[in-house]
């Protein structure tokens, strides 16, 4: 099974980002723990990041027949990125939604997300454990 991990703007800031919200834990340490689940879990998993919509959509479409899942926390795309829904929508990859911080018990403008509908599923609100949730759920789908 091929996973990728893609995190969306600001998500390379993290260790430094309002750390009372998203804590202290660095982008780089966050994906090692991933890697390391992942190597346990016998999932192939990479990483990607990028502040650009653009790229991520580049990314998503070059993924097409590539992975078996994605998943996504898009940062601040999450509340607005239609072409990022587009580029989910146009490849079928199959979606997991994750977020650091629980997103309900913020402001107004992060409840509303424009991939949520068609992701498998949203976790949210785990910091770094929302990330390794959904790998612990792909690797109950395997056969
Ligand atoms: C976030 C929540 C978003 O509202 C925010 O814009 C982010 C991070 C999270 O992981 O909690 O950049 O996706």
């Amino acid at each position: 099974m091929k996973v990728l991990v893609i995190n969306g703007p600001n998500l390379n800031f993290l260790g430094i980002r309002e750390p009372e919200v998203y804590g202290l834990k660095t982008l780089k340490e966050l994906n090692e723990e991933i890697e390391i689940l992942g190597r346990r879990l016998e999932i192939e998993v990479d990483f990607y990041q990028s502040n650009h919509e653009g790229q991520i959509i580049d990314k998503i479409q070059q993924s097409y027949n590539v992975i078996d899942y994605l998943i996504i926390n898009p940062g601040a795309l999450t509340h607005y990125g239609i072409g990022m829904r587009d580029a989910i929508l146009s490849t079928g990859i199959k979606t997991i939604e994750v977020h650091l911080s629980n997103v309900y018990s913020r402001e107004e403008f992060r409840h509303k997300s424009v991939i949520s509908d068609i992701a498998i599923g949203k976790i949210t609100g785990f910091g770094s454990e929302s990330y390794k949730m959904a790998l612990h759920y792909l690797n109950s789908l395997k056969k």
